[in-house]
Formats: structure tokens, C-alpha cells, sequence
């Protein structure tokens, strides 16, 4: 079976059994999935803000749910709070709001809400961009907010290029 963005996208990030995660902006919730055949004893935390996707990814991951793997709500990034919880590894797929105009709350609440020593993944990609270029506005974008990138990666599939970003909190 061929990759696709999404298997490529959970390869990178490899969660580990015991892993707390976070998810922005989930969708149907179909990494939320596959982040849960890797858990053991950790945990998703997805968010969505839109209640019907919100929905939508509970009914596909209702087992995870009830066995404590996953958890879902429906949440803007910016306001999220959960009550001072932080997580190993954030991640968001194509989230806008990474790539266009200044995410400068989005950047703040991932600061409170990831471990001093946890990894952001942003993985982004648009119809008629390369990886290049999306890549380089999700680094601009890091960097303007004091984020120290690690890495930038870039593949291609069927449907076009997709490109990564990991990054450490601010030090
Ligand atoms: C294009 S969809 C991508 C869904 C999924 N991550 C994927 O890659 O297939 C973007 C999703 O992110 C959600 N979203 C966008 N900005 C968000 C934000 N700031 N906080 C929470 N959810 C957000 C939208 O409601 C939408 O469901």
C-alpha cells in the first residue's frame, strides 16, 4: 500500500507508547487513529473547532475514546486551556493559520501548552505551492515567534508536496 500524507505525517512525529500528544485541528480525526494504534498508556488530545468535525473524529475513534486513548473537544488553538496540562508533542495539519497571517496567539498557547523539552510538528500543503515555499513561510513564521527549528522536511505524494516543520519551544 502506497503512503499517504497522513501515514507519512505519524511516521515523522513517532509517537512513542507512553506519549503525550496534542492535536490541532484534527478533522475527521483519521491521525487521531493512527496515533492510538501506537499508544499504550498515552494520550491524544485532539482538537477541532468546528463541532461537526468534532463529532465526526469521536465517531471514528469511539473505542480510543472509552479506552482512554483519546480525547476530543472542540477548541480554538488560541483560547485552549487545560488547566496547565503540557504535552511531549503538538502537531497540526493543514492548519492556515500556520502558513497565513501572524499566529502570534497560536505560537503563544503552543508555548503553555507544550513541555519545555517537547517537539512541534507542522505539516502544510497547498494545490499549487511546492514544499519549498510552504516550508519556508511555516519557518518564517516559527522563527518571528522565537521558536527553534530543528528541521524542515519535504515529500512528495500523488496529490502534491507536502512540508514539515519541527520545532522547540522557545529557549
Ligand atoms: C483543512 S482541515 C484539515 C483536517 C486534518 N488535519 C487533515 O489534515 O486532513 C483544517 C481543520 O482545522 C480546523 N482548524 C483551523 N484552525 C483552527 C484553530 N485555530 N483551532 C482549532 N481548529 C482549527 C478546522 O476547523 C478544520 O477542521
Amino acid at each position: 500500500m502506497r503512503l499517504n500524507r497522513i501515514d507519512w505525517a505519524i511516521d515523522v512525529i513517532a509517537p512513542r507508547p507512553s506519549d503525550h500528544l496534542l492535536e490541532v485541528g484534527c478533522g475527521h480525526g483519521v491521525a487521531v487513529t493512527k496515533v492510538c494504534e501506537r499508544l499504550v498508556d498515552g494520550e491524544i488530545v485532539a482538537i477541532d473547532r468546528s463541532a461537526t468535525m468534532v463529532a465526526a473524529a469521536a465517531r471514528r475513534n469511539a473505542e480510543y475514546v472509552a479506552a482512554g486513548r483519546a480525547a476530543l473537544r472542540v477548541a480554538e488553538l488560541r483560547s485552549l486551556d487545560l488547566g496547565g496540562r503540557r504535552f511531549d508533542k503538538a502537531f497540526a495539519m493543514r492548519v492556515g493559520v500556520f502558513t497565513r497571517g501572524d499566529p502570534i496567539r497560536e505560537f503563544a498557547a503552543l508555548v503553555r501548552l507544550l513541555k519545555p523539552e517537547g517537539r512541534l510538528f507542522l505539516f502544510h500543503d497547498e494545490p499549487s505551492t511546492g514544499a519549498d515555499d510552504v516550508g519556508a513561510r511555516l519557518e518564517a513564521a516559527a522563527l518571528r515567534h522565537s521558536w527553534q527549528v530543528e528541521v524542515r522536511l519535504a515529500k512528495s505524494f500523488d496529490s502534491g508536496e507536502v512540508a514539515c516543520l519541527i520545532a522547540r519551544p522557545p529557549a
